[in-house]
């Protein structure tokens, strides 16, 4: 594991236990974010005419505890959490438990972004994804586009790659230049300071998923408290599929 990467699994691990209460209000937007662009992200899922009668398989990648396979279990017959570090996959999948999808949501250990990857991760319940979605994460990511690849290869042709995260600046951002200080420990773990709509639309289209490219900017920035401080930052959710 890379230096980098290393730092990102210890940072996780560490917040992993006071994740869900610290960034609560933030966690409760991309939940609502989530449900309501889910038709827009995809046309399969259980309650859909494309999805009716099959199988439908979610990879949430990088799931920290979970919130976009809460938001999508509803939807999916099975949900996949993979991350880094063991104390966010025991938060996972006690966030399984407690929403009651304990029977189809299953978080592991793990990093699909590796040199060398474990065999596990090599069998069919791990390909041919419906979803592939990946929030609040690739800004940690050390090797973006080869991410997306990695990522991309996990779908089945057509299926859906969804990407929530920071855009460089927002309209609506404020305490942005006070935000790394106060968040010492995980700025540290960032290796990109948000994307633009084309940063997207061109890691989409290398990595194949460029088919039906969108890009939208949330209204409702993300909010979060620090040290007795207030901040804001606005986020986009991107959408492509495989060729
Ligand atoms: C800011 S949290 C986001 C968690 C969750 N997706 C959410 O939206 O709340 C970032 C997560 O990315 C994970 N992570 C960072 N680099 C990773 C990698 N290379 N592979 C897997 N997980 C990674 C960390 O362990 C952490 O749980």
């Amino acid at each position: 594991m890379s230096t980098h990467t290393e730092k990102n699994r210890q940072v996780a691990d560490n917040m992993s236990k006071t994740y869900k209460t610290q960034f609560e209000k933030s966690l409760k937007i991309l939940y609502r974010v989530v449900q309501e662009k889910r038709l827009w992200a995809s046309d399969t899922w259980i309650d859909t005419e494309a999805g009716q009668g099959k199988e439908i398989k979610m990879l949430d990648y990088a799931c920290g505890p979970g919130t976009v396979s809460t938001a999508l279990a509803p939807f999916a017959t099975k949900v996949i959490g993979v991350d880094l570090a063991d104390g966010m996959i025991d938060e996972y999948n006690s966030s399984a438990r407690e929403a009651g999808f304990a029977d189809k949501m299953v978080g592991h250990k793990g990093d699909l972004l590796a040199d060398s990857i474990p065999e596990m991760f090599l069998g069919p319940e791990y390909s041919d994804f419906d979803v592939v979605f990946v929030s609040m994460a690739f800004h940690h990511f050390e090797k973006p586009d080869l991410a997306m690849k990695r990522l991309a290869e996990r779908l089945k042709k057509g299926g859906a790659c969804l990407i929530i995260d920071f855009l460089p600046h927002g309209r609506l951002d404020h305490n942005a230049s006070d935000l790394l200080t106060h968040f010492q420990e995980a700025t540290d773990t960032i290796m990109t300071h948000g994307f633009t709509r084309e940063d997207m639309r061109k890691l989409y289209e290398a990595a194949g998923v460029g088919v039906r490219f969108d890009f939208q900017v949330i209204e409702e920035p993300l909010e979060f408290e620090k040290n007795g401080m207030k901040f804001s930052k606005t986020i986009f959710i991107a959408r492509g599929q495989r060729e």
